[in-house]
């Protein structure tokens, strides 16, 4: 059975210490085989934030897979935004932006939505273009039947309801109609630092919340998400941070039928 933990919205910069110590105890007791971060690991994007950042993350003891944010793009010093937006990125993090990774198990597809610029004001919105599309089920069409496909995207591509204000990611509708049916389990994201699972068109929608940062929308405490199960049946647990430590909130459970996933 594979167990992958979901963090998101680390936000270094608007670090809650005493938070990111309980996220290591946790990681050490559930033993993940796999930590996904869904973006947003720095606040400003500076070489400071990003420093800081790889510290977290060498630290760890567990493979990561990784993705950016809009937050991982500097929004102040402009020049550095549209000459080379991903340069502490590539410094600090890794060179790719758009990671790959599989086991026998599972595979996971990492896509960069956060764009530099784009024909709206707010340039915290996110896309996924007709080219990631492409990448995505041009990967998906070769893997083994058996075996769990995840997408891991910051912006969302679905809300609930009381936050449908907050921006879905664009190219969304072209999106979802490409991966429908062709085997999409799940999508992970992140950015709206709300945490939730729901199924949309056979695939489940998995949120995390903000997992360590104090950027907390009011009564959402930081969050993170396990996964754990098979292309058949997966059980996703919701665990928030309360009384100083992640304690397990929800959990829900899906189950595969004829190619689509179902609430168990
Ligand atoms: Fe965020
Ligand atoms: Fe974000």
């Amino acid at each position: 059975m594979t167990t992958l933990l979901h963090i998101s919205d680390l936000h270094f910069g608007r670090i809650l210490t005493d938070v990111l110590e309980g996220l290591k105890r946790s990681i050490r007791v559930l033993a993940p085989e796999m930590i996904i971060i869904s973006g947003d690991l720095t606040q400003r994007a500076t070489a400071k934030e990003y420093q800081q950042a790889a510290e977290f993350l060498s630290s760890l003891n567990t493979p990561y897979f990784i993705v950016p944010g809009n937050h991982d793009l500097s929004t102040f010093r402009v020049v550095e935004r549209f000459i080379c937006p991903w340069r502490n990125w590539k410094k600090w993090i890794q060179s790719d932006l758009e990671p790959q990774f599989s086991t026998e198990d599972y595979q996971l597809m990492g896509i960069n939505t956060a764009r530099k610029a784009g024909f709206y004001m707010d340039w915290s919105r996110g896309r996924i273009s007709p080219s990631q599309i492409q990448q995505i089920t041009q990967q998906m069409s070769h893997a083994p039947q058996q075996q769990l496909q995840l997408l891991v995207a910051h912006h969302p591509f679905w809300l609930p309801p009381q936050y449908e204000a907050r921006h879905l990611i664009g190219g969304r509708d072209e999106a979802l109609a490409s991966f429908k049916g062709r085997g999409l389990d799940l999508i992970l994201s992140g950015h709206v630092h709300i945490d939730y699972c729901h199924v949309l068109d056979g695939m489940i929608i998995s949120h995390a919340g903000t997992t360590t940062s104090d950027r907390l929308l009011p009564d959402t405490p930081n969050s993170f998400n396990v996964i754990q199960g098979d292309k058949n049946r997966l059980t996703i647990t919701r665990h928030h941070w309360q009384q100083g430590e992640f304690q397990l909130s929800q959990s829900q459970t899906f189950q595969r039928k004829n190619g689509q996933w179902h609430e168990a």
